[in-house]
């Protein structure tokens, strides 16, 4: 028997589900503010509103990452919707992990995040991963500013200070053999 909850997501993921049983089952489910998980098999690809509620999803403060052209610097926090793999693991597909660095108002936050989309995106880069950058509007909702593979000459990508164009996958691939998330160590000091 699955985990209702579960099937609902599923549901809600396939756009079959009757308005009423929405409203009524899916408010049950909704507490835990995860991303509604994958289906087997299938390509996990979110919305803005399967990043609502982030923050108070299990997260871990981390040291910021000084080098030229990277993530804004400021107190980072690494928060994380669904499971840690295994050692020598990967993530699974439906895994999304968002970084932040909390510096004043959540409307002027850098946001970013990485979703385990599965499915062999991003095949050159992190391969499974595709990379967003988020911000909250005025009104405390989430938005997606940018998502994809982030190539060079890709938006989402970083300037250095020299002028050279990073993009995501051109640090992350560093993190290969930690399935692309550096903070995997930390994430792991929320394990019981
Ligand atoms: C200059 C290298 C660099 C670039 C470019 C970069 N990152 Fe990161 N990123 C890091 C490092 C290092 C961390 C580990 C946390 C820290 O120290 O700030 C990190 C952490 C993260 C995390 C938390 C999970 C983890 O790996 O620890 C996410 C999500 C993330 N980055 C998304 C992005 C996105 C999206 C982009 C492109 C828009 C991007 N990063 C570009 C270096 C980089």
């Amino acid at each position: 028997m699955p985990d209702p909850c579960y099937s609902l997501r599923v549901a809600k993921r396939h756009f079959e589900v009757v308005v009423a049983v929405w409203v009524v089952g899916l408010s049950a489910c909704t507490a835990e503010g995860m991303a509604d998980p994958a289906i087997p098999g299938e390509p996990f690809i979110v919305f803005a509103a399967d990043f609502e509620g982030f923050t108070s999803w299990p997260s871990v403060e981390v040291e910021p990452f000084t080098m030229d052209g990277g993530h804004r610097l400021g107190p980072t926090r690494v928060y994380l919707g669904g499971a840690l793999p295994r050692e020598d693991e990967a993530f699974e597909v439906g895994t999304v992990v968002v970084k932040t660095v909390e510096d004043g108002a959540a409307e002027g936050w850098e946001v970013h995040a990485m979703v385990k989309r599965g499915g062999g995106y991003n095949a050159e880069g992190a391969r499974d991963w595709e990379w967003f950058d988020l911000e909250f509007t005025p009104s405390g909702a989430l938005a997606i500013a940018w998502r994809g593979e982030g190539d060079a000459a890709n938006p989402g990508g970083y300037v250095t200070t020299t002028g050279e164009r990073i993009a995501c996958n051109d640090c992350h691939v560093f993190a290969g053999a930690r399935d692309h998330v550096f903070s995997l160590p930390e994430l792991r000091a929320l394990l019981p």
